[in-house]
């Protein structure tokens, strides 16, 4: 199965930091923060991955992952220019996606407890044209994609809103197969100058096509330097976890 890391984007939140280096090539513990997105994929089945990232830090990328060896999958890279948005890095790849291929989208600031494999098998029993989002129920839903639901379905995602209508967010953990590429072509930018990744979901959302799963383990979206940090300490508990086990 390919996937699609994205690890582009201004950092914005995270500066000076991001002046100096892309954010997901930061310290979360012992690692870059891309190192724990490469992981994630991995296990989920991934052994194709093609990173997204811009032209900031694109041999630091390089020098660390190679071709993915160490972590057992095959990575490719694509520069986006520009960082004009999370659905403008997805459309890079639509050049290696097949019309119907299924595929994971992965935001490389996102990290996650829990194994993606049995999203991923969901995701492949799924008719094609359809598309599935995590949820995850937070503390400050106004910082995410929030889903509108209704009797088990999501209606649409409103983007970063006021007044969350859940408490749960929109993970930037999504499925998808090759027809995302037809509706990505059709999104205008929004007012911030994106495309937006929300907009595309709210596409599915309208065609009774969106899917949802919720994830129960912890779930970071690490770019501000309060989450950055958490993580950090997520990080250092599960690698002590992992040796007390080792031994
Ligand atoms: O983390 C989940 C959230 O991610 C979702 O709930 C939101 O709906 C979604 O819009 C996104 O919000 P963020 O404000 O966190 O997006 P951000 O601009 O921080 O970018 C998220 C990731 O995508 C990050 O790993 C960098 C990458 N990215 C972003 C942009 C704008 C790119 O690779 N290229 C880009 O042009």
């Amino acid at each position: 199965m390919k996937a699609i890391l994205l690890a582009g984007g201004n950092g914005t939140r995270l500066r000076p930091l991001t002046n100096l280096m892309n954010k997901h090539m930061l310290p979360v513990h012992n690692f870059p923060m891309i190192h724990y997105a490469v992981q994630t994929l991995a296990e989920a089945g991934a052994d194709d991955i093609l990173l997204v990232t811009g032209r900031q830090s694109a041999g630091l990328f390089i020098d660390y992952l190679g071709g993915g060896g160490q972590h057992g999958v095959r990575i490719a890279y694509l520069i986006q220019e520009q960082a004009g948005g999370i659905a403008q890095a997805l459309e890079l790849a639509k050049p290696y996606i097949g019309k119907d291929e299924k595929f994971i989208l992965l935001l490389g600031d996102n990290l996650l407890e829990e194994p993606l494999r049995p999203f991923v098998e969901a995701h492949l029993a799924q008719d094609t044209g359809t598309a599935m989002v995590l949820l995850k129920e937070v503390p400050d839903p106004h910082r995410y994609g929030v889903p509108v639901l209704e009797d088990g379905k999501i209606m649409r995602i409103e983007e970063k809103p006021c007044y969350p209508a859940t408490s749960f967010c929109v993970t930037g953990i999504y499925f998808y197969d090759g027809s995302v590429f037809d509706i990505v072509a059709d999104t205008v930018p929004s007012g911030r100058g994106e495309l937006e990744i929300t907009d595309v979901n709210n596409v599915y959302a309208c065609r009774s096509k969106l899917f949802y799963r919720r994830l129960s383990g912890w779930w970071m979206d690490a770019g501000t330097f309060d989450s950055l940090h958490e993580a950090a300490g997520w990080m250092k508990k599960r690698a002590s976890a992992g040796n007390e086990a080792d031994t």
